[in-house]
């Protein structure tokens, strides 16, 4: 088990299971542990993009329209475009930056123009605060699956009404990334995107799987069988390539939901080189 690891088991087997502690943002003691900071600017354009078209309804029809971006890294570069993408669809929007290492946090204290921008110490638990919308990017990946699968429970139950949590992962330029999406019931769908033109095959992306299907991804497994059939459909796409890697992309997306993948959300979303799948037809059985 990683060090990260083993410290939030110790720390997540001290605090109640179900009963996260709702204390006072300030107050609440940071679940987790600094990881490596690693950011870019651009870097999550991919999943806010399906944030702004998946998101925006719920965040106008929250009575507090709160984001929480969580382990922002070394800079506040991702949190501040997070805000920015948000901002002109969602009036009242906040947005929180948490980052478990403190030093970050003062790092951007430059930055703060709360309410519509803030930067706090806080883990998992979230500090206290109860978000609709919780952005987890490139966090988990440093924790081992077990402290993973506890991270998304503290998470989810400190959501607040209706809300939200996307946990996912990208490379360091944003090209390849995947997300799950969860709400307090547990998790929700699972989202493949890509800049196609940079892609062999789909199945590339296994390496930026979130860590709940890293591990899952072996010959047997929903997740494997999924990007088996991408690929497959990829290939028999060839064609298409004439008239450009999205072309391809689309008609083996569609392929897929033609065999009876349960694909999530507008087909429009196909054309930014992403897929959509209900969590059931790839969870680790
Ligand atoms: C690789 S950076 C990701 C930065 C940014 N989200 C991105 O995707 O570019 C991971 C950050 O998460 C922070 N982190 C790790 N565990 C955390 C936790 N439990 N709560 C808050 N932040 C955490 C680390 O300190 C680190 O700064």
């Amino acid at each position: 088990m990683s060090e990260a690891g083993s410290e939030h088991k110790r720390r997540a087997s001290l605090a109640p299971r179900r009963a996260t502690p709702r204390l006072a943002a300030g107050r609440a003691r940071a679940l987790g542990l600094p990881t490596r900071g690693t950011t870019n600017a651009n870097r999550l354009r991919r999943v806010d993009r399906w944030i702004q078209a998946t998101q925006v309804p719920r965040l106008r029809d929250a009575a507090r329209p709160l984001v929480v971006d969580l382990g922002y890294g070394s800079s506040a570069v991702t949190t501040l475009e997070l805000a920015e993408r948000l901002a002109p669809e969602v009036p009242g929007l906040e947005v929180v930056g948490l980052e478990i290492d403190p030093a970050r946090v003062a790092a951007v204290a430059d930055d703060r123009d709360p309410p519509r921008v803030d930067f706090r110490v806080g883990g998992f638990e979230l500090a206290g605060l109860s978000p609709v919308l919780v952005r987890a990017f490139n966090v988990l990946r440093q924790y081992d699956e077990a402290s993973a699968a506890r991270a998304w429970e503290t998470m989810c139950a400190a959501l607040g009404p209706g809300g939200v949590l996307v946990e996912g992962t990208c490379d360091e330029w944003g090209r390849r990334a995947t997300w799950v999406a969860l709400d307090a019931d547990g998790p929700l769908t699972l989202t493949l995107a890509a800049r196609v033109a940079d892609l062999d095959r789909p199945s590339d992306l296994a390496e930026r799987l979130p860590k709940a299907l890293i591990h899952h991804n072996v010959p047997g497994r929903p997740v494997h069988a999924l990007l088996q059939a991408l690929d497959a459909a990829w290939a028999a796409a060839a064609g298409l390539s004439t008239f450009g890697p999205r072309q391809r992309w689309t008609a083996a997306v569609q392929a897929l939901a033609d065999d009876g993948w349960p694909l999530v959300g507008s087909t429009r979303r196909w054309r930014h080189g992403e897929l959509t799948v209900r969590w059931s037809a790839v969870a680790p059985a």
